[in-house]
């Protein structure tokens, strides 16, 4: 089958804050063990930032990288997406920030709210503007703060999520490579299943809102868990039906990383051998929206993607969130 790309990516990069936290350490700040987050998720460390830095930070390094990637000029940037559930400010947007931090005076600047699934909203949202050709040169970011939402002493949360960002240049395709097929969903009746109750306009911050802890990420670990793995295998699932290209085609599929057991069972649901399939979730945890593009630039740079090779991403996140992307690199 023959497929159309109308955008490709044509610059990677990404950026995460020097401190790390190990499984080790986690043992003295709560109940856990090394044993039980390594056998449970698949993390050994992640990466938290400092007090100073806030999520545009990070976006903007990792921007500046894949815009060097893409020998691409800022100032001529069209547009910048920012796929974040830790923005700088409930508004202005963190795109904003970005903007300005990069200079890029000509682009239209906003944020995504997709929780992890965000940069892939981000990429079928810039194929969406390339093949409607309003816009030309668009930078996707996605990136997180998570450990400043994160509460250190609920041990059921705290030893998951690690901050950083990845950014994609994203322009029109020529040689017919990039994006050939994306597919975006949401399941609003699952809202409840991870959640940061306070601070918007149903729990405004309040001393009490504080007290009762509304400012942290709440989560039912084993209902997401559930349905985290029926979603992303329904969506890899869907994604090489409606592509017609089969798992043995595929060079590399790149998850979500959220936890290693929902990716094995997702490959399992598509047949997929594990050396097809790209884990970093033991250096970073769950870094959200940053997730895939930090995947994606490593993947690329250790060789494990090579021109005109196919490669499959596919995450889901609060909301319920799900997207897929397939690309031809
Ligand atoms: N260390 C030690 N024990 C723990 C820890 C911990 N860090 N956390 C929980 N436990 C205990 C529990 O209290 C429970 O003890 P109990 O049996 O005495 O009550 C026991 O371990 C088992 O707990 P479960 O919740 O059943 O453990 P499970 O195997 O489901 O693993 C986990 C928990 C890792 C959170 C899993 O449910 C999961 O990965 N869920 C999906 C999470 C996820 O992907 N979230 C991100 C979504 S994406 C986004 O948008 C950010």
């Amino acid at each position: 089958m023959r497929h159309k790309c109308y955008s490709m990516i044509t610059g990677l990069g990404f950026a995460v804050p020097k401190k790390t936290l190990t499984n080790f350490d986690l043992e003295k700040i709560v109940d856990t063990s090394d044993e039980w987050i390594r056998t449970r998720t698949g993390m050994k460390e992640r990466h938290i930032a400092d007090e100073a830095t806030a999520t545009s930070d990070l976006g903007t390094e990792a921007a500046k990288k894949a815009l060097a990637d893409a020998s691409f000029k800022a100032k001529e940037l069209d547009a910048i997406i920012f796929a974040t559930v830790t923005p700088d400010t409930l508004f202005p947007a963190t795109a904003c920030y970005v903007q300005k931090n990069l200079g890029a005076r000509d682009a239209v600047a906003f944020d995504i709210n997709a929780a992890c699934s965000g940069f892939l909203y981000g990429l079928t949202i810039a194929d969406s503007l390339i093949k409607a050709g309003t816009h030309k040169n668009i930078l996707v970011i996605g990136a997180e703060s998570l450990s400043k939402i994160t509460n250190w002493s609920d041990r059921s949360t705290c030893v998951l999520f690690g901050d950083g960002a990845g950014a994609a240049v994203v322009q029109p395709s020529n040689d017919n490579r990039g994006i050939f097929y994306s597919s975006i969903k949401s399941d609003g009746r699952l809202t409840d299943l991870l959640i940061l109750p306070g601070g918007g306009s149903r729990i405004p911050t309040s001393h009490e809102s504080i007290d009762q802890g509304h400012h942290f990420i709440k989560m039912q670990g084993q209902e997401v868990f559930k349905h985290a793995v029926k979603a992303m295998g329904d969506m890899a699932a869907e994604s090489l039906e409606k592509t017609g290209i089969s798992a043995d085609e595929l060079a590399l599929f790149i998850p979500h990383q959220a936890n290693s057991r929902i990716i094995q069972a997702t490959a399992r649901r598509i047949k997929l051998s594990d050396d097809k399939v790209f884990y970093n979730i033991e250096k970073y945890g769950n870094t959200s929206a940053a997730s895939i593009p930090i995947a994606l630039t490593e993947a690329r740079d250790q060789g494990r993607l090579k021109k005109g090779d196919y490669c499959l991403l596919v995450s889901f996140g609060g909301g319920f969130t799900m997207a897929s992307v397939f690309l031809k690199m």
